[in-house]
């Protein structure tokens, strides 16, 4: 493929990356954004094996194949909360192809840069290995944490701030060191070592309940890794794809980090999560009783409500309760009843987690809102069905200063007339907060695994549908 041809089919492939990004933003455009993003790879794949640069088509197909069948395999069976894991694994070979790739550059240099473009040259190998090698590490480290291999406790070693700067430095150290000896192979060595430990470190200190957003952050890195690569392969595609992918991680990451009214910062420096899964001591205990219902009081309520909210949460998904709960909309929306979602944006354990739950279970999106757009409804809202949500629904966040959770945006659920929790047990969310919701007098808790009593309520109300009233049963 002439030079040319091979810049038209860049520029191509990252304008369908751009339009990717822009469809993935909204629900609506989002399978076109994939079908884009997938076009974008295809072509970009297509235009670099026939480039001038690639000879060895032997071993290419040795290694795009199966790792073609890997991949499909995995991501056809990966269930929506196991997402995070896959795309930290995922995270972890970017980086590792960043590493590989700068020591490739490096061990076989091109003659043809001499002067300040070798320095450059140089420069861009050791960034490259550099972020490449934090996050390899780093996603794997996260990968263990959020498939349990390893204690997703923070790791909270004396000095843990002195120990990053000290890495830093002697990187920084080595770096000096690489640019100005002939033979560099041993501090880039070393180097790599260090930002090996250093990425290990950075995410083993991040508690369990800040790993999503630090998936969102190594994806950053990961796009970083790989534009460092694209400097070194001189591959505007790369170069452009992986900025691409850096900036979108880190802006995620930045609203992820204000949706849980983090401090973006800290979360990159570690450290963050600690306060997850323990109480701060101080915090108000809710007080009161806990009234249950059933699922046939539940469907009542509904049938004599005008307007129900539906705020659904992690439960949902690990339940897979989306689809009768999609059944029960479609019977209220038949009689009439404004029947609409609410949507954290930390719903869930990544982002969108719940928007690609709802849309699955077919859904219409115009009835899917954000919260800010939605939380000024609940008051002249009749029912509120909290579907597997906690942390997203808690008042403590806005009233107790000292709750773990505080400051933290919630759904204001409590201010709707009837409020019902389906969830198994009082215990709390993913941080490890307690609950006042739970004890309010306009709550009732629907106990139980959310899938068997969304069925439930599902069956009730279909019965109550058909005239066939059953008598009420109070618990
Ligand atoms: P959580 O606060 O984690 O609450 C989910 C609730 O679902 C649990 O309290 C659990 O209670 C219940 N549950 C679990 N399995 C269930 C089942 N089979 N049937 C019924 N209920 C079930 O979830 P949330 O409200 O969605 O909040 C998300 C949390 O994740 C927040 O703390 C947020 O900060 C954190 N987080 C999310 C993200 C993103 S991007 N989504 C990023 C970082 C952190 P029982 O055990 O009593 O059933």
């Amino acid at each position: 493929m002439s030079n040319n041809l091979l810049t038209v089919a860049y520029i191509g492939a990252s304008v369908l990356f751009i339009l990717s990004l822009g469809g993935l933003s909204n629900q609506e455009s989002a399978k076109k954004g994939n079908i884009y993003g997938i076009l974008g790879m295809v072509i970009a794949f297509i235009a670099t094996a026939l480039s001038s640069q690639v000879t060895g088509y032997g071993l290419l197909i040795t290694v795009i194949i199966p790792g073609a069948i890997i991949g499909s395999i995995l991501a056809a069976r990966v269930a929506m909360t196991s997402m995070p894991e896959l795309v930290a694994i995922l995270h972890s070979f970017v980086g590792l192809a960043a590493v590989l790739v700068g020591f490739a550059n490096y061990l076989n240099p091109d003659p043809s840069l001499v002067g300040a473009e070798h320095t450059i040259h140089e420069i861009e190998i050791y960034v490259g290995v550099f972020i490449g090698a934090i996050t390899f590490t780093g996603s794997i480290i996260a990968f263990g944490k959020l498939s349990a291999m390893i204690s997703s406790k923070p790791l909270m070693l004396p000095a843990r701030h002195l120990l990053n700067i000290a890495m830093l430095g002697s990187s920084i150290w080595l770096g000096v060191q690489f640019m100005s000896t002939e033979n560099g192979l041993n501090p880039l060595s070393i180097m790599t070592a260090i930002a090996c430990v250093l990425g290990v470190h950075l995410v083993a200190a991040i508690g369990g309940a800040d790993m999503p957003v630090v998936i969102s952050m190594l994806n950053s890195y990961s796009g970083w890794a790989a534009a460092a690569a694209g400097f070194m392969l001189s591959n505007d595609l790369l170069i452009i794809t992986g900025a691409l992918v850096g900036s979108s991680g880190a802006i995620l990451s930045f609203i992820m980090c204000k949706a849980m009214n983090r401090s973006f910062i800290s979360v990159i420096l570690g450290g963050f999560g600690e306060g997850a899964g323990k109480s701060s001591g101080k915090s108000q205990a809710p007080a009161g009783e806990a009234n249950p219902t059933t699922p046939e009081e539940t469907a009542q309520l509904l049938r004599e409500a005008k307007s129900v909210m539906i705020v659904p949460g992690y439960g949902m998904a690990a339940a897979q309760a989306q689809h009768p709960v999609s059944e029960i909309t479609k019977i209220l929306r038949k009689r009439g009843v404004n029947v609409r979602f609410g949507i954290h944006p930390v719903a869930g354990r990544m982002p969108g987690h719940m928007n690609v739950l709802l849309a699955e279970a077919n859904v219409p999106y115009d009835i899917v809102f954000e919260m800010d757009e939605i939380n000024e409804d609940f008051p002249s809202t009749d029912v509120v069905l909290v579907i597997g949500a906690n942390d997203t629904v808690n008042p403590s966040a806005l009233t107790d200063p000292e709750s773990p959770i505080a400051g933290m945006p919630v759904l204001e659920v409590w201010k709707s007339a009837e409020v019902i929790v389906f969830k198994r047990s009082l215990s709390p969310g993913y941080a490890g907060v307690d609950n006042p919701l739970f004890y309010m007098e306009n709550s009732k808790m629907l106990f139980g695994d959310a899938k068997k009593n969304v069925d439930n309520v599902l069956r009730a109300l279909s019965d109550l549908e058909a005239g066939k009233e059953k008598v009420l049963v109070t618990a």
